[in-house]
């Protein structure tokens, strides 16, 4: 039998122990009191579940003793045990907010059943609010999930107009630091501070490129391109293009490839951002000694590649972040926190998955799962649609 937690209050003491030792014998022992002042100190030290309760009792009587439980413990469930022919009283108790009552004398097996169904009610309103709970939490998830997406849209918009006055200051820069080099300027007052200046400007444009360079992977727009992609010339090419980072840290790169892998479907120039976004993420993370693994493997209809480095790991409370737009636990100059969502909304839309793995000071583990043969989704290429007025309008986070 389920377990009971029962409190038996009745002043007749032979009733109630008589009572308490036949329902012990039926499986349930419950804690007993003989009055109703008892009953609220032993609620106040004890979880109970179902009381049952006698009305006629000296001092605070039952129909009192029950307004102060429902009050201040409403989960609790009471069965009430009236006198003889004592109905209106029941009655008044239900009101209360009582479960029932029973008259006595009380058959045991009947209030047996009634404190089992007073059990069940309690389960069952359990039941009711773990699954609000868990509805009301899946609703906040998608909202988050939209908002972020919106936001990452808006944000991809926002840097594509960016980069045309971007690269208007860049080239001016450029002519300006030219201009600086020139004979006729060779005398010029206070020529350090220009150059300075200068190269202030030209470490600002780098910064705000990379950002729209992220934000706009991000959308992808028209380059993306299928076709028939050999991944494991992509990780060669991928590896090349970062080696010498690698080699600076002393970060050993080494490739487990299943000899079998043949080509995928896919879109190369995505699938290579997303890797050198991942190895980026394992060279900043491996110290000196340290060593990444990538592996290609097949599983049934899907390919798996996996980026798996020694580095310091991620802590448990970042796991789910990680994959958020501008998280990030590097200095500004070194991180933008679009990685990682740029890289997830690539893998989304080539109709794969991404998933991370990590033990803090051990190291981590991306695993992206892409489809072998990938046809792109309508809805995905409606998504390419910049529409920063459908976006104002229905609201931003
Ligand atoms: N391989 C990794 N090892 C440890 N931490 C990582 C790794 N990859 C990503 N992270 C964590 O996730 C954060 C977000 O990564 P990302 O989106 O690429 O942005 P960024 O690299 O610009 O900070 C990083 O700042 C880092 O804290
Ligand atoms: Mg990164």
């Amino acid at each position: 039998m389920e377990n009971i937690r029962l409190l038996f209050i009745d002043d007749e003491v032979n009733f109630r122990e008589t009572v308490v030792k036949r329902l012990a014998k039926r499986g349930i022992v419950p804690e007993q009191a003989g009055s109703g002042e008892e009953c609220l100190s032993i609620l106040e030290k004890r979880d109970i579940d179902v009381v049952v309760l006698d009305i006629k009792m000296p001092g605070m009587n039952g129909i009192e003793t029950l307004h102060h439980i429902k009050e201040k413990y409403p989960k609790i469930e009471v069965i009430l045990l009236t006198g003889y022919a004592a109905t209106q009283d029941g009655v008044e108790g239900i009101k209360a907010g009582a479960f029932d009552y029973l008259s006595k004398p009380v058959e045991l097996e009947h209030l047996l059943s009634k404190i089992k169904q007073a059990h069940e009610k309690i389960r069952r309103m359990e039941e009711k609010r773990r699954e609000a709970k868990s509805r009301a939490r899946m609703k906040q998830q998608m909202i988050t999930t939209e908002r972020l997406a919106s936001l990452g849209t808006l944000a991809a918009g926002v840097a594509h107009e960016i980069n045309n006055p971007l690269a208007i200051i860049n080239e001016s820069a450029g002519w300006m630091e030219l201009l600086l080099k020139k004979e006729e300027l060779a005398e010029m007052p206070r020529k350090q501070d220009f150059e300075m200046a200068l190269d202030k400007i030209k470490k600002g444009i780098d910064r705000a490129g990379r950002i729209t360079h992220q934000l706009l992977g991000f959308v992808g727009k028209s380059d993306s391109v299928l076709s028939e992609v050999d991944l494991k010339e992509v990780v060669d090419e991928s590896v090349q293009l970062i080696n010498r980072e690698a080699a600076d840290k002393k970060v050993e790169i080494v490739q487990e490839v299943d000899p079998s892998f043949g080509t995928i479907w896919s879109d190369i120039n995505q699938l290579r951002q997303v890797l050198i976004n991942l190895l980026t993420n394992s060279i900043h993370a491996t110290g000196s000694g340290g060593k990444i693994t990538i592996i290609l493997e097949r599983v049934g209809e899907e390919v798996v590649l996996t980026v798996r480095d020694t580095g310091e790991g991620i802590p448990k409370e970042n796991l789910e972040r990680v994959f958020e737009p501008f998280f990030s636990t590097k200095s500004p100059g070194k991180g933008t926190g679009l990685g990682l969502f740029v890289t997830r909304s690539i893998v989304e839309k080539l109709g794969g998955k991404i998933k991370v793995e990590s033990r803090l000071g051990h190291g981590t583990s991306f695993f992206v799962n892409l489809p072998k043969y990938h046809e792109i989704k309508e809805e995905l290429e409606e998504n390419d649609h910049f529409d920063v007025l459908g976006i104002i309008n229905k609201g931003l986070p």
